[in-house]
């Protein structure tokens, strides 16, 4: 196995854990994989050899498919395979996740993890804190693969349903049309697939679902940001009156256990607006495909039983697919394949320093800005100014009070509201003449609570010093933030002990690192 192999190690907690290049290369070693079985033909360089590699599957979540899928998928390959039974262990006597994944790595050479939680941003949080442990002692690094993390992504759903849908286009990935029909909002596995269409070079999704079963704006927002075109409606039959119905119907069940009591309890009316009829069959295009992640409600299935037989069955192949599909996800993962991958890796995090710029200073502006900005000049000090510019005077108090509260400037100083040239634009400033010095943490810390403002530092009456400070590209390492969906790891009350922690998205959004919901700037403030 290549120590150079760039998937070997690889967590998928989300489906943008793989670019897009190394999604294709997993559908093309699926494909090899799928020819093979069928042909009779040689399976061994599929088939990890590693029998001090364990691959755990935890499912904290009922599961068939998925964990039936992935036990197979284990035992294709020589590999110690382990099915934990959350119901009777030690989650019962409340112990962490993590605590429970550290004793099970303790148990093999290499571990894979296949979890399936209702918590959200499980696999990310685990990948991290089990990494760090493992480099403490001096260990390969554990894989974390994510088989369903409550409302938020299902990635190996994901790949088995995009590699579906390219053998069912002769593996033509130039364009698809699909329609994403059910419960959107709760469903995991159409979220991952504002990342997973990507391997098509142009999408057009319809979102087919009531009012109530919305997709997130989070998903939404992503597919647009992918450039994917979306047409929207809130019913099967209003669909079939769009100018161009598609021929790829993409099913989800009604995710009752996620609803809230006002939603389940018009269950009955949701259901049918997602529910296909049998009267509506001469209306879909010529080789039209339903697919469907499944389980199917037995009593009211979404895809009626009748179409089991017909055309339109694209959902039993499907869900084969997700035997091949997780064989290879594994000896990607284990190094076993991936050695002659060339394509482009996930884009590298953003640098984290660029929103802090130093402002050249004149020697006007060096006793100019001393006076201007003060409030009573300060001889010696630093003066925080443009806080929350263009605000109402409400906003900016508040902002002025919340740097003061978390960079606790508890010290001599005064504060005010003012406005700048533009008489009808107001801003906030503080004027504390106890700080001579602002170090990078601090103003790191100042810019996340107050992007925009200026620092000065002022010396012997003159600015020595000015930095404008901007939005930054991650917020994390503060007490004052939290995430604000219930379901997510870092919830306080999962009591997981994992530190909130949000990259910035489009405009003044910042999104989860964990669960993925997106945020605007002023909500990940608790304070
Ligand atoms: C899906 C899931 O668990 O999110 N099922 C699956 O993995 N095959 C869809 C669902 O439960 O509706």
């Amino acid at each position: 196995m290549s120590s150079t192999n760039p998937l070997r190690g690889r967590t998928l907690a989300a489906t943008a854990d793989l670019s897009v290049d190394e999604q294709r290369y997993l559908y093309q070693k699926t494909r090899e994989l799928k020819a093979a079985w069928n042909t009779g033909g040689d399976l061994t360089p599929f088939r990890i050899h590693d029998p001090e590699l364990n691959v755990y599957l935890l499912f904290l979540e009922d599961s068939t498919r998925t964990k039936e899928s992935f036990r197979n998928a284990a035992n294709f390959h020589d590999i110690k395979l382990n099915v934990f039974d959350p119901s009777t262990s030690s989650f019962k006597k409340s112990e962490s996740l993590v605590d429970t994944l550290k004793m099970l790595f303790g148990y093999g050479r290499r571990s894979i993890f296949v979890m399936r939680t209702q918590m959200e941003g499980v696999c990310r949080a685990m990948e991290e804190q089990l990494g760090d442990y493992a480099d403490r002692i001096g260990r390969e690094r554990p894989v974390f693969i994510n088989a369903g993390d409550g409302r938020h992504e299902h990635p190996t759903q994901e790949f088995l349903d995009e590699f579906t849908f390219l053998e069912q286009r002769a593996w033509d990935d130039s364009r698809i049309h699909v329609a994403l029909i059910g419960d959107l909002h709760h469903g995991r596995t159409v979220h991952s697939k504002a990342d997973g269409l990507k391997i098509f070079r142009s999408v057009t999704v319809d979102l087919v679902a009531p009012k109530e079963l919305t997709l997130p704006d989070s998903y939404r927002s992503r597919m647009e940001e992918n450039g994917f075109e979306i047409r929207e409606w809130e019913s099967i039959e209003a669909y079939l009156d769009a100018p161009e119905v598609c021929d790829c119907w993409y099913f989800t069940r009604l995710q009752l256990e996620r609803m809230g009591d006002e939603i389940r309890d018009r269950e009955d009316e949701l259901r049918e607006a997602v529910t296909f009829q049998q009267r509506w069959l001469e209306r879909l295009p010529q080789n039209t495909r339903f697919f469907h992640p499944l389980p199917r409600h037995r009593v009211k299935p979404v895809i009626p039983s009748f179409l089991d037989a017909t055309q339109l069955n694209g959902w039993d192949g499907q869900s084969i697919n997700g035997f091949f599909t997780r064989v290879i996800e594994l000896a990607i993962v284990a190094g076993q394949l991936g050695g002659d991958f060339s394509g482009a890796g996930p884009a590298p995090e953003s640098k984290d320093e660029s929103f802090i710029t130093e402002v050249a200073l004149t020697r006007k502006t060096r006793v100019e800005d001393r006076f201007k900005v003060g409030i009573k000049p300060v001889d010696n000090g630093t003066v925080i100014d443009h806080i929350a510019k263009g605000g109402t005077p409400e906003e900016i108090w508040d902002r002025i009070y919340r740097i003061r509260r978390i960079l606790k400037l508890n010290v001599r100083g005064s504060q005010g509201v003012f406005h700048g040239v533009d008489p009808r634009v107001y801003k906030g400033l503080i004027s504390l003449p106890d700080i001579l010095e602002i170090s990078p943490t601090e103003l790191k810390k100042l810019a996340a609570v107050s992007p925009g403002c200026t620092v000065n530092l002022v010396k012997d009456r003159s600015v020595k010093a000015k930095y404008r400070l901007a939005m930054p590209p991650k917020i994390y390492n503060f007490a004052e933030i939290s995430c604000k969906n219930a379901e997510c790891v870092t919830w306080p009350g999962a009591f997981q002990n994992v530190p909130p922690y949000f990259y910035r998205t489009v405009g003044e959004t910042f999104t989860c690192r964990y669960c993925g919901k997106r945020h605007e700037y002023g909500d990940i403030w608790d304070l």
